[in-house]
């Protein structure tokens, strides 16, 4: 298979270079009524997910965004979605600063920086998110730039640079976060596994990471040290593949769980950014 196949790899890395997209315009598909996607629409998303993991789309402005998502989700095929602790509607949660102590303690409910990630990084398997989307019903007053680019995309540009560095990332125990416990009550597991994987159920090359440092155990060898100081690099600098926008009022992105991150942002007390957000476990196929 594609992780210790060569012939394989080059097949996979030939079409992957010859289709991903680098231009951020022409990743973005306006859509006339989220109730009802055109054809043309419907395919243009669904192909852009399939070259570069991602699509971003535009809707016209309208009362209430949740349904109109959720709708654009279902058409796509996004239905099986993760019960998160906030969701409040279909399937979605609402990500906006909140000092509430509970939700504090998850970062994407602050105003700071996130770093590089993909969601879910500490699930169980059968909790794995596969694909997520996100839409700006309200931004920031001053930042909040969005910035992601195509974990398989990463993964083939290691591997062109030095094969070695793959090979660490693939250990079934490269990257372990601790069980996390709420009053001495573990709410979540320890998990253990690969940073670069063949998802089971999609049979596609699939990645768990975050640059967080905090909490977070890396297997003890120099190799897989070595190749996540690696990784880290070349996540923060600026590839082809490394996408940037700040999205506006009824912009939004749907992708098969693409690295990711946010850089700090500042709020109008009063109408304080939000961003909607679904995450799901099965793919954009
Ligand atoms: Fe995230």
């Amino acid at each position: 298979m594609l992780l210790n196949n060569l012939d394989e790899y080059q097949y996979w890395r030939d079409e992957k270079l010859a289709h991903a997209p680098t231009q951020l315009n022409d990743c973005i598909v306006e859509i006339d009524d989220a109730f009802n996607l055109r054809l043309a629409e419907k395919d243009k998303i669904l192909s852009l997910c399939q070259q570069g993991n991602f699509a971003l789309f535009q809707i016209q402005p309208i009362e209430q965004y949740d349904k109109a998502i959720i709708s654009i989700n279902t058409q796509l095929g996004l239905k099986d979605f993760d019960q998160h602790l906030f969701v409040k509607t279909g399937g979605l949660a609402h990500i906006t600063q909140s000092d509430k102590k509970d939700q504090g303690e998850f970062i994407p409910y602050t105003d700071k920086n996130l770093g590089w990630h993909t969601d879910g990084y500490y699930n169980a398997i059968e909790q794995r998110i596969r694909a997520f989307s996100l839409f700006c019903v309200k931004p920031a007053v001053q930042g909040g730039v969005n910035e992601w680019v195509d974990p398989q995309m990463i993964y083939l540009l290691l591997h062109e640079d030095n094969p070695d560095v793959v090979k660490a990332l693939i250990h079934p125990k490269a990257m372990s976060i601790p069980e996390h416990k709420v009053d001495g009550k573990v709410r979540r597991a320890t998990s253990t596994g690969p940073i670069f994987f063949i998802d089971e159920l999609s049979k596609q090359l699939s990645m768990r990471y975050t640059q967080r440092k905090k909490h977070i155990e890396f297997f003890d060898s120099l190799e897989i040290q070595q190749a996540v100081t690696y990784l880290d690099a070349l996540l923060n600098t600026t590839t082809d593949y490394h996408f940037k926008h700040l999205m506006k009022t009824g912009q939004g992105i749907v992708c098969n769980n693409i690295l990711h991150k946010r850089n700090a942002f500042t709020d109008d007390e009063d109408n304080p950014r939000l961003l909607l957000r679904g995450r799901y476990f099965n793919r954009i196929e």
